[in-house]
C-alpha cells in the first residue's frame, strides 16, 4: 500500500478513526525527518508490532535553542517519504509550524528531574520543547505504542516519566542503537562532518566502552571508572567534551558510587557538531555475587 502525507491534524484524526473503530492497534515513531538506517530500526520494530503504522516529520523549533542548528537542520521530505515507503509505513504525518503552534502556545511540558542534568544542563529549555512537541503528537495521533531509540536515552528517560505522569495509556517502546561499522551512533547530524572529522568522531563510542570495562573490571567509583575514557577523549584533537557521567539508568543523575546497574553517557562536540551517545553497564559479576553474600 502507498504511504499516505498527511500534513492536517483534521486530515490525520480522519485518517485514523477507521482502523481505530476496527479495534487495530496504532503505532507511532516520532522524528525530524532526514531518516536513516536509526529510524529504520524504530519503523521495523514499529512495523511488526502495530496494525497502523504512523511516522511523524516535525523539525520542532520549540527544542532548539537559540545558537543551536534549526535553521540548517537537514529537511527533505520527498526522500522521507520514500524512505517511509519502502518500509511499509501507513502515514507519514507532516505537520508545518503554523499546524503545530497555531497561535502561540501558552501551556508547556515541565519535566521531571530525568531532563535536570547532561543534555538538560547543555541545552537549557530542549527537554521541555521536546515533551511538548511528544504530548501534542500523542494527543494528536492516540497511539497505543510509541517508539523511541536508546541512543537519546534521556530523552527516553523524560518522555518515559511524563507517559506515567500524565496517565497516558501508550506504551514506550525503546529501541536499541543503530551504529556504523566503527562504532559510531547513527544521527542525522553526522552529515555535518567532514572526512577527517567523520574518521574523529569514532572516539565517543569507544571512550564509553572503555568506561564500561572498567565497570565491568570492578572499578566502582565513577571518577576512577571514567578516567580511561577521558584520557581516549582528550587524546582526540578534534573532540571538546562537553560531559562524561555515569548515572542512574532511570532518573539520569550522576551517581557518586556504583552500587547497581549504571549508563555511560557522553557528548562531545567535533568542529561545530554536537554528538551524544550512552551505553548499559550492568553491574560486574562478582560484585554482584559478593553482595548478594
Ligand atoms: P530524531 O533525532 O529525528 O530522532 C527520532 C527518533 O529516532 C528518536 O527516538 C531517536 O532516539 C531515534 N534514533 C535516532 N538515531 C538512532 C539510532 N542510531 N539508533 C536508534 N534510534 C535512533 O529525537 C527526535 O528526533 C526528536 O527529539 C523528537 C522525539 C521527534 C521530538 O521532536
Amino acid at each position: 500500500m502507498k504511504t499516505e502525507s498527511i500534513p492536517t491534524v483534521d486530515q490525520l484524526r480522519v485518517c485514523l478513526s477507521e482502523g481505530r473503530r476496527q479495534g487495530k492497534t496504532v503505532g507511532l515513531v516520532p522524528t525530524m525527518g532526514a531518516l536513516h538506517e536509526g529510524h529504520g530500526c524504530l519503523i521495523e520494530q514499529a512495523r511488526g508490532e502495530c496494525d497502523v503504522l504512523v511516522v511523524s516529520v516535525y523539525v520542532n523549533p520549540l527544542q532548539f535553542g537559540p545558537e543551536e542548528d534549526l535553521a540548517s537542520y537537514p529537511r527533505d521530505l520527498a526522500s522521507d517519504l520514500l524512505f517511509c515507503e519502502q518500509r511499509g509505513v501507513d502515514v507519514v504525518f507532516a505537520p508545518s509550524n503554523e499546524e503545530i503552534y497555531s497561535d502561540t502556545q501558552h501551556t508547556f511540558v515541565e519535566h521531571g528531574v530525568e531532563g535536570a542534568a547532561l543534555c538538560g544542563e547543555h541545552r537549557p529549555g530542549h527537554f521541555r520543547g521536546v515533551a511538548t512537541v511528544v504530548l501534542k503528537l500523542f494527543n494528536i495521533v492516540q497511539p497505543n505504542r510509541a517508539y523511541f531509540g536508546e541512543k537519546d536515552i534521556q530523552q527516553l528517560a523524560v518522555l518515559g516519566r511524563m507517559t506515567k505522569d500524565f496517565n497516558l495509556p501508550i506504551d514506550i517502546v525503546e529501541v536499541p542503537t543503530r551504529r556504523e561499522p566503527d562504532g559510531l551512533a547513527i544521527s542525522s547530524r553526522n552529515q555535518y562532518l567532514n572526512s577527517e572529522e567523520r574518521r574523529a568522531a569514532g572516539v565517543l563510542y569507544r571512550a564509553l566502552r572503555i568506561a564500561r570495562q572498567r565497570i565491568a573490571d570492578g572499578n566502582l567509583d565513577p571518577s576512577v571508572a571514567t578516567r580511561g575514557a577521558l584520557t581516549v577523549l582528550e587524546l582526540e584533537p578534534l573532540a571538546r567534551v562537553e560531559y562524561l557521567e555515569i548515572v542512574d539508568p532511570g532518573l539520569m543523575q550522576p551517581v557518586d558510587q556504583i552500587t547497581g546497574p549504571v549508563r555511560v553517557v557522553g557528548a562531545i562536540r567535533i568542529g561545530n557538531t554536537r554528538l551524544i551517545d550512552n551505553v548499559l553497564c550492568e553491574m560486574p559479576k562478582k560484585v554482584r555475587s559478593r553482595r548478594k553474600k
